[in-house]
């Protein structure tokens, strides 16, 4: 069979474009060097040209350790008054990272929540003061609890709880705070803890999207009453789905097993879970998960220090632009960046955050506009409150006064509204977060007014 393209196509074609690389100045490629701020959307070149790299999440490791798993006689966490093999194998790691007297495995992120809420005494009518950007998971336990969530205000480029706000919110009522990590960057523990201590209140934080994060070194998950994890899929280690929650406070700390499994406390001695008292549901961890995220954990601190070096850079690489305002990260904190966010100010530019966004995506950065649609207390449910099959008993009973069409976090609405969010991962190198530095540069001297 002869080749549809020739030899003498070959050549022809092979000659034309090494004519072209030689051809005076003047065409297309002339006017890119000549003009390197004119953006790829209107046919400049494109500021971004590395890619990332493939992520290697799980490999053979996992494999061998949910081999090991199969082989058991049991794939539950309990074995006999004690955590089953792959249980312990965790808990163990765990404690290595973040140290805790009591730490139990479970179902989410959302469950470990719910478990802590249930386990630091929150019932009708208590108050918990916690951010209104955040994943729905961090205040459903509350709700289930009977508890009322009270949104306070953020800081403009933290996204994190403003201390201050969240002091203005405390009332009688209030029993917790939920300290949410928001994207991996550590919230200003040492001002929340400081609240939490004058004001008698719990401290829960929430690390779903911040595993790594460190505070003056120490993990993030450290400072609180109780530390709360996910392992949901797409977090900086996972197990398909999972959670964890931990905490060294010798109230909550013994009541966080009952409270993930149905009111049992298996590792007690004589356990009966009818005379515990405790009304709970099941939120328990297999084996497998178990066996799965044991290994994670230990790729956890290559993830981390990879994540957080990045988003230095780019954060860097970013800073000092009139209409851009970066995350702030404190110098002795790490963030491990779940994803980046930054935030346009749209009054110094001459377009909207659409068609920066498109701008950017333009120049070869992959990312999106805002991150959650609405603030919580916007969401359908809170605005008419109808939690419950379309009520709300706690309110109907006057144990709150509560009015979510009432609350606004102004702070919080604007991060939503004017914020970028793109990825960010350990399979990214330098070169890929110095030229979408690059990129979001030219792009905000292209739209500066
Ligand atoms: C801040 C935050 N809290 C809680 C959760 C809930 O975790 P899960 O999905 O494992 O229930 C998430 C999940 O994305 C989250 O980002």
């Amino acid at each position: 069979m002869s080749s549809p393209f020739t030899r003498r196509k070959f050549i022809q074609a092979n000659s034309v474009a090494l004519l072209a690389t030689q051809l005076p100045a003047g065409g297309a490629a002339a006017e890119t060097a000549a003009d390197p701020d004119k953006l790829a959307k209107a046919g400049g070149a494109k500021a971004v040209k590395a890619k990332p790299g493939r992520r290697v999440r799980w490999d053979d490791r996992e494999k061998q350790q949910l081999g090991s798993a199969v082989d058991q006689a049991s794939l539950f966490y309990w074995a006999g008054g004690k955590p089953n093999q792959q249980t312990g194998l965790f808990i163990e790691r765990f404690k290595q990272y973040c140290p805790s007297e009591h730490v139990v495995t479970c179902s989410s992120g959302t469950a470990a929540l719910h478990i802590a809420i249930a386990a630091a005494g929150i019932g009708p009518g208590d108050e918990v003061i916690t951010t209104p950007i955040t994943d729905i998971g961090t205040v459903t336990g509350i709700l289930f609890q009977q508890g009322v969530p009270v949104f306070a205000d953020l800081g403009a480029s933290t996204y994190n709880l403003d201390p201050a706000s969240v002091e203005r919110s405390i009332t009688l009522r209030t029993k917790a705070i939920i300290a949410v990590h928001l994207t991996g960057a550590p919230c200003d523990m040492s001002a929340l803890q400081a609240i939490a201590q004058k004001h008698n209140l719990v401290l829960i934080e929430d690390c779903a999207q911040a595993w790594g994060a460190q505070v003056r070194g120490k993990p993030v998950g450290s400072f609180g009453h109780v530390a709360c994890y996910s392992l949901m899929d797409s977090k900086h280690i996972c197990a398909g789905d999972g959670g964890v929650v931990a905490s060294s406070d010798k109230r909550i700390g013994p009541a966080l097993l009952k409270f993930s499994d149905k009111g049992n406390d298996r590792m007690a001695p004589g356990n009966a879970w009818d005379k515990t008292g405790v009304l709970a549901t099941n939120y328990r961890m297999s084996e497998l998960q178990a066996a799965f995220a044991a290994v994670q954990l230990q790729r956890l601190e290559g993830i981390a220090s990879k994540r957080a070096a990045l988003g230095r850079l780019l954060i860097e690489g970013i800073g000092n632009l009139p209409a851009v305002l970066p995350p702030r990260i404190a110098a002795a904190d790490r963030a491990t960046f779940w994803f980046f966010y930054f935030r346009l100010k749209l009054d110094r530019l001459k377009c909207n955050r659409a068609e920066f966004v498109e701008a950017l995506r333009a120049e070869g950065v992959s990312c999106n506009a805002g991150y959650i649609p609405v603030p919580v207390y916007k969401l359908p449910y809170f605005q008419q409150h109808s939690f419950f099959a379309g009520r709300w008993p706690i309110k109907e009973l006057g144990l709150t006064a509560m009015d979510y069409t009432k609350v606004k976090c102004p702070e919080a609405e604007a991060i939503l509204s004017t914020g970028i969010q793109m990825p960010l991962h350990e399979a990214m190198d330098e070169a890929l977060i110095r030229e979408s530095a690059a990129a979001i540069r030219k792009v905000a001297k292209a739209y500066t007014t």
